[in-house]
Formats: C-alpha cells, sequence, structure tokens
C-alpha cells in the first residue's frame, strides 16, 4: 500500500511528506497513536480522520505473523546501488533567507527528489539537512538498479533546477557508487528508526558526490561498469578522496547516450557465437522469404527475461545484412511504462537524428525534413511534433523541443 495514496484518499495528502520524513510506511501506519499523529503536525480534526481510517484498516488487516517467524531480519550482503544528493550553495542560501523560507525552500527540494526516486522504486533512507540518501536495490532490487539510479540522478537535477520556490534558483549534485553492503538490524526507535547500511559504497556515493560540480551526476567504477553504454560520460580519471588511499576512478554523467537498443548498449557490438536456435532462426528466415514474395508477416518472439530473444533477431540481422532491406526499430523502455507512444517517440528522436543540444527550433527544422519525405500536409507536423511525455523529459531527452517552439511562435501553420 503507498502512503502516498491512502492520505489522499482521506482528502489529507498535505501530510505525505511528513510521513514520509518520518519513514512511516504501510508496516508502521496501523501502529500510529494520536500521540505520534499530534508529533507529526497533524491537525486535531485531521488526527480523528486519521485515526478513524486507521481502525478500518487495522480491521480489514491480515493476521500478524505467527510468532515463529523472524521478527528482525538478519544482517544481510547484497549489492546496492547508493545516490547522494545534496543542494549546491545550500549554506549561502540559509544565510541569505529567513528561516522560514529556507525551510520551505528545503522542503521543496525534498519532495521533488522525493517524487523523481519514487517513480524509479528507489528507498529514500534518509534526509541529511540538504543531503538525501538514496538507495536503489534495497528493499526492492531490480536488474537495472544502477541504470535507474543515474536515470533517477538526472531526473532530480533537472526536477530541483525547475522548481520555483522564493525565487531562488536551486541546483543539486549527485554522487553514485554501487558495491557490496550489509544491510543490518533496524537501529534508533520509533519514527526515528532506520535500517543501518554499513560499507564503503555509501561513503563513496558522498564523497563523489562532494566532489560532483553543480548539476551533475559522478558515479563510481562499480557504477559505470553496470551501464555499458547506456549513457555518455567523462572520464574524470582518478579522484582523491578522502579516507581512501589510492585515487579513485570517476566519470560524470553527461547524459543518455543515443544508442537505440539497450542489448546492444548492454553488451556490445562483440556478441558471443550463437549456441542452437537453428530452429527458431530457419523459422524467421522462412517467414522472411514469404514476406519477401508479398506475404507479410508477424513474427512474436516471447519468452523469460534473459532467454535469447534480443540474440535471436540480433541474428537474424546479421543474415539479412547482404539483402536490401528496411529495418525499423521501436524500442520500450521499463521507464516509460505510462508513455504509450513512446517508442515511436523514441524513433522519431533517432531518426531525425536530434542532438542533445539542439535548440528548440533546430529540432523541429529537423523533425520536419524527415516528415517531408513522407510529405505531410502542414498541419500534421504539429501532431507528430508534439510530445506525448513530459515526466522523464530530461533523463530520457524527448523532442520536447516543439512544445517549447510552438509557444515561443515558431509554429507556421
Ligand atoms: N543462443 C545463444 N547463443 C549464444 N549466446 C546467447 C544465446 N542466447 C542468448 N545469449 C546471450 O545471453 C544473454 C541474454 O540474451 P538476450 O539479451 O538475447 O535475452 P532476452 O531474452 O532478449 O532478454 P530480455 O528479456 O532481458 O530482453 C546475451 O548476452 C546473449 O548474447
Ligand atoms: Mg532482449
Amino acid at each position: 500500500m503507498d502512503i502516498g495514496i491512502w492520505l489522499r484518499g482521506l482528502g489529507l495528502q498535505q501530510y505525505e511528506l511528513a510521513f514520509r520524513d518520518n519513514a512511516i510506511d504501510a508496516e508502521s501506519l496501523p501502529d500510529l497513536t494520536e500521540g505520534d499523529l499530534e508529533k507529526l503536525g497533524v491537525l486535531l480534526g485531521h488526527r480523528k480522520r486519521i485515526l478513524r481510517a486507521l481502525e478500518d484498516l487495522r480491521a480489514a488487516a491480515p493476521p500478524a505473523p505467527s510468532p515463529a517467524a523472524p521478527v528482525r531480519a538478519e544482517a544481510e550482503r547484497r549489492q546496492l546501488t547508493v545516490m547522494f544528493c545534496d543542494l549546491a550553495g545550500s549554506t549561502a542560501l540559509s544565510a541569505r533567507l529567513d528561516p522560514e523560507d529556507y525551510r520551505e525552500v528545503i522542503t521543496a527540494y525534498h519532495r521533488a527528489v522525493a517524487d523523481v526516486v519514487r517513480s524509479f522504486d528507489g528507498l529514500v533512507a534518509k534526509y541529511m539537512g540538504d543531503g538525501v540518501l538514496v538507495y536503489f536495490g534495497y528493499p526492492q532490487a531490480h536488474e537495472d538498479d544502477a541504470e535507474r539510479a543515474v536515470r533517477a540522478g538526472l531526473a532530480c537535477i533537472d526536477a530541483v533546477g525547475r522548481l520555483d520556490v522564493k525565487s531562488v534558483k536551486l541546483q543539486a549534485r549527485i554522487g553514485i557508487a554501487t558495491g557490496l553492503v550489509v544491510v543490518g538490524d533496524l537501529i534508533g526507535e520509533g519514527s526515528a528508526q532506520e535500517q543501518s547500511v554499513v560499507g564503503e559504497t555509501p561513503n563513496l556515493a558522498a564523497r563523489l558526490q562532494a566532489l560532483a560540480e553543480s548539476e551533475t551526476v559522478v558515479i563510481a567504477a562499480g557504477t559505470r561498469r553496470l551501464l555499458g553504454d547506456l549513457f555518455e560520460y567523462r572520464d574524470l580519471g582518478g579522484v582523491e578522496v578522502k579516507g581512501i588511499a589510492a585515487p579513485v576512478p570517476a566519470w560524470q554523467v553527461l547524459r543518455p547516450s543515443a544508442v537505440a537498443s539497450r542489448f546492444e548498449a548492454l553488451r556490445g557490438a562483440a556478441l558471443t557465437p550463437l549456441v542452437g536456435r537453428e530452429e527458431e532462426i530457419d523459422l524467421l528466415v522462412r517467414r522472411w522469404a514469404r514476406a519477401k514474395a508479398g506475404d507479410g508477416q508477424v513474427v512474436l518472439i516471447s519468452g523469460e527475461p534473459g532467454i535469447g530473444k534480443s540474440r535471436i533477431t540480433a541474428e537474424l540481422e546479421g543474415r539479412l545484412r547482404a539483402e536490401l532491406h528496411i529495418r525499423l526499430r521501436y524500442f520500450c523502455s521499463p521507464y516509460c511504462r505510462d508513455s504509450a507512444l513512446y517508442p515511436f517517440i523514441d524513433q522519431l528522436w533517432h531518426a531525425a537524428e536530434f542532438g542533445h543540444s539542439d535548440p528548440p527550433t533546430a529540432k523541429l527544422e529537423k523533425l520536419e525534413a524527415l516528415l517531408s519525405r513522407a510529405a505531410p500536409r502542414d498541419e500534421d507536423v504539429p501532431l507528430v511534433a508534439d510530445p506525448c511525455h513530459w515526466r522523464f523529459r530530461s533523463a530520457i531527452r524527448y523532442p520536447t523541443s516543439a512544445r517549447s517552439a510552438r509557444k515561443n511562435g515558431h509554429w507556421k501553420r
């Protein structure tokens, strides 16, 4: 159950941040007392509403685990990607602003970071002043936690940069490291309780964050290894890190790379020799022959993750290399599940050869040039140019140019 949704259901979404700041989750929620709610700053009338809802929740809850079940998780070793996010120039900001205003700024900043992190399924482990400590890979592990962390980092920088609170310009900077940690017992009590994570990784992420320039994401070698060519990087060489004797290799992540296929980005061009799969490849080649004869074919390859679907399509591509054909590739992304048109937007992005630093007008011109080959009427171009997606604009860099171009009056209608 999501606390935010639950509170929204009660019309009390204004307390979401207070709940999250105090690490109140679905598990601890039913245990809240009126005194706890008061400490959280919940008004009397709202406390009563929440207490009534909690009664209903407890009545509907499944029975507690049997006494034999372990109450505390054992300390466990696991791979974690740790992200450290900090607000650049916050000391100067706190000196310049009235404390109440500063608090408002920090709250908005925390909320922006927490929203982004949640959308990538990360966990905000702790707020430390203006620093935010985030885990990817705990409690829920994903095969692409390192990538999630970096995409979240880029999106945080964008989200924080777009905040407009008290007319101050905010800039985040981010350090990310991946490695083995020991997730241990719960330490602290009550709402201050947190899961201890011990190891070099959180320290390294914090140190890299301190070295990062404003609005940049700096990653350590463990993270870099898992990312392949999914992003473009600037090699920072070996950086001196307090507490670690030898220089630590570090990279700045510039942007998502233009590689269209995740398979290629992660595995590189050199494929291991194909083993087996003769039947599947034969079938595809036969279907291709039928398609060439004018009988259009669709083949769906489906199977468990990692079973070799992409490898089969790569093999087919190899076999067809000598033949004249047009290949169109559309890729879904686990980060854009709520954008049905994402594969098409992304394909157009590559086909039009947008550069990440192209100004909106240049992107619009490229798009018009691309679409003019199919000779659409002028009024059709805005339909294609208008982006369908807004959430991860900076992380994935959609062709948002057209919207701003239209706003700025560059549309010829
Ligand atoms: N028949 C094969 N011969 C050699 N290597 C293979 C074969 N099938 C798969 N592989 C290798 O195994 C790895 C996983 O395969 P692949 O990425 O194609 O799986 P997938 O089904 O596309 O996975 P996902 O569902 O994650 O997209 C790759 O490194 C791929 O090169
Ligand atoms: Mg695949």
